[in-house]
């Protein structure tokens, strides 16, 4: 990147580990990049704070806990000085927990936590980044869901995992109800696949490196159009 140029910009959460992680390391390895990585504990993710040794981009670690609604609004002075001038091209909502439970025993704890931390926790980094959209060139925000929240898709329905799959139908919603309110913004909801990560261990087929280089290509690929959209890693569509 000439010194010139604007870098692209980019919000990721949950980025110690899994999928998010990836998504951080593939985009560090461009110098047009400039990645927030927001992570719940900087001081222990050691892989994340190892990527600066090699980075061509831009990388900034920031601390935030995604189910904690104060330190979400907390970072917003830590993101004044990175992101204030420069705006957020792109925010993606990554980080989220699962929960493997059954509906008619499932926690109601549990699953109040699961919405907190996959529904409401993306709904304030939302709020919190907008300032930091609005003044940038792209306006995209990325919501990592899953097949498991889509009410058409044959494929996966099952009744484990039942309130991770309401999480991420909330999700999705959340998705369409932002656009809605705001038309100016790009908003996709986007299922990696079934990828090999700490939350996918006896399920995974796809290589973190496979899933992230589709999510990037499907994310700058889109356009305003396909605002309220619902895709899959590899670009297709998936059912609501
Ligand atoms: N793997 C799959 O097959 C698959 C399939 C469909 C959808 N997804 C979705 O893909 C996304 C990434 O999943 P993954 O497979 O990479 O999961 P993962 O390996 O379990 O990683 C989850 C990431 O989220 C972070 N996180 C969890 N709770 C957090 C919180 N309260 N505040 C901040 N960060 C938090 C974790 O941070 P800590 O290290 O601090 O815990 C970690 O970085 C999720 O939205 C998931 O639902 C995954």
């Amino acid at each position: 990147m000439s010194s010139a140029s604007r870098p692209t910009t980019w919000l990721v959460t949950g980025s110690s580990r899994g999928i998010g992680f990836e998504l951080v390391r593939q985009l560090v390895a461009s110098s047009d990049n400039l990645v927030v990585a927001a992570c719940r504990t900087p001081d222990k993710a050691t892989a994340l704070k190892g990527l600066k040794a090699s980075a061509k981009g831009t990388l900034h670690i920031v601390q935030m806990d995604v189910s904690d609604f104060d330190s979400i609004r907390a970072s917003a002075k830590q993101l004044e000085p990175i992101l204030g001038e420069i705006g957020l091209d792109y925010l993606i909502n990554n980080a989220a927990v699962a929960s493997r439970d059954l509906p008619f025993a499932l926690d109601p704890e549990e699953l109040l936590q699961l919405m907190r931390t996959n529904v409401a926790g993306p709904a304030v980094v939302s709020q919190v980044c907008l300032p930091f959209l609005e003044k940038s060139v792209k306006k995209i925000i990325l919501h990592i869901s899953s097949t498991a929240g889509s009410l058409g898709s044959t494929s996966w329905i099952g009744a484990g995992y039942t309130s991770y799959s309401m999480s991420k139908a909330a999700l999705n919603m959340l998705t369409l109800k932002q656009k809605a309110e705001r038309p100016d913004l790009t908003l996709i909801t986007l299922c990696p696949g079934p990828v090999k990560t700490d939350m996918n261990t006896e399920n995974g087929q796809l290589e973190p490196e496979e899933s992230v280089a589709g999510i990037l290509k499907v994310i700058t690929s889109v356009t305003a159009e396909d605002s309220g959209k619902f895709f899959s890693h590899d670009g297709k569509t998936i059912p609501w």
